[in-house]
């Protein structure tokens, strides 16, 4: 099979290759999936790079992408030989594993292979996984948000424009905040109620505001310690921070008391672990949400397999007004 790997860490254009490997069989609960479409996030182009396990060391080959979408082919000792024909949206391929989505097969388990409703195209599929899964995730960790206001900071990013969507798909209210006016529209667009940007020093001001004095009840964070000064400033008591990530201040020191204070919460979230109940609702809800077309989809640039590498530049290049999806012919 046509398929693109690499077999040490380092930049993008140096170390992935593209060729022929041999073509995986299904084992005991897995199907195999002829891939159309490999979605590429930060977590796959840190991996390659060497700023997050790889699993290089299981086999000395890693074909990267944890998300896609394509139909199943086969079907491993267990599963249902009705399944093979179906459309599917697959996450998880690159976690733990060195076989990724970057390849024209991939065998997974079968329950990470999800039916993908006919509306949505497999580009559209293969950006499930991370960016939708984890905005929901973010959204919905402290349960009901039904008449919530959450404030989404980086809601122009992939994850940030799910979040809003989510938030604003299930009754909440939304401040959403982004880099620059551009970002700020993108932010509107995909539901926000009022955006505003991060860099303005008075923001704190601005969202209590905008809340009448009385400050949110969640927020779903990109820059956890750049905006945790900020949060505590416009959360409300009891309110919970939902956090997927602090790449620009990884170890931020926290206003304890102040937090304390105001009983804040945080809850850190990794997609790939998440609990195994929250991806099940997760996927049911996206199910329903991609079958009724309510979910508007961002893809920002799209490349060949054999432009692997630049797919892998764009992303670690930052920007991007969305998804990049690698198509795979
Ligand atoms: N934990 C997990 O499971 C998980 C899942 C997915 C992603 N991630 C991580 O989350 C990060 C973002 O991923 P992504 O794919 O959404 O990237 P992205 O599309 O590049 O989005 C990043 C966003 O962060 C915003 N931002 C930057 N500094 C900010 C600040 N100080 N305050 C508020 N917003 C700020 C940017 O806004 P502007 O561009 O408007 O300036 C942009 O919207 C990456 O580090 C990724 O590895 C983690």
């Amino acid at each position: 099979m046509k398929a693109a790997w690499f077999e040490r860490s380092g930049k993008a254009g140096d170390v992935l290759i593209v060729g022929d490997r041999k073509k995986p069989d299904p084992g005991q609960g897995e199907v195999r999936v002829r891939l159309y479409a490999s979605g590429v996030n930060p977590s796959d182009v840190k991996k390659r790079a060497g700023f997050q396990p790889a699993g290089l060391d299981l086999t000395g080959f890693v074909i990267p992408h944890s998300d896609g979408a394509g139909v199943i082919e086969e079907v491993g000792a267990g599963v249902a030989q009705s399944r093979i024909g179906e459309r599917v949206w697959v996450y998880q391929a690159q976690y733990q594993r060195h076989q990724g989505t970057a390849a024209e097969y991939v065998c997974l388990p079968q329950q990470t292979a999800v039916r993908l409703p006919d509306q949505a195209d497999f580009s559209i599929g293969a950006c499930i996984g991370i960016p939708i899964m984890t905005a929901h995730r973010c959204v919905f960790a402290d349960g009901d948000i039904k008449g919530k206001t959450i404030l989404v900071t980086g809601a122009s990013g992939r994850v940030g424009h799910y979040a809003v969507q989510w938030a604003k798909l299930f009754g909440a209210r939304v401040i959403g905040t982004a880099g620059n006016k551009h970002r700020c529209q993108l932010a509107k667009d995909s539901g926000a109620d009022h955006v505003f940007s991060y860099k303005e020093t008075d923001l704190a001001d601005q969202i209590m505001q905008v809340t009448d004095g009385e400050g949110v009840d969640r927020i779903v964070e990109v820059e956890f310690g750049d905006n945790i000064e900020t949060s505590c400033q416009v959360l409300k008591t009891s309110g919970t921070i939902a956090s997927y990530s602090s790449s620009r201040d990884p170890e931020p020191v926290l206003p304890f008391y102040q937090m304390m204070f105001n009983n804040i919460t945080v809850k850190t979230v990794l997609v790939y672990n998440m609990p195994e109940e929250a991806k099940r609702h997760a996927i049911q809800d996206i199910w329903r949400a991609l079958e009724n077309g309510q979910l508007i989809h961002r893809i920002a640039r799209r490349y060949s397999l054999n432009d692997i590498a630049g797919a892998h530049e764009a992303i670690e290049e930052g920007g991007m007004d969305g998804c990049v999806v690698v198509d795979i012919e």
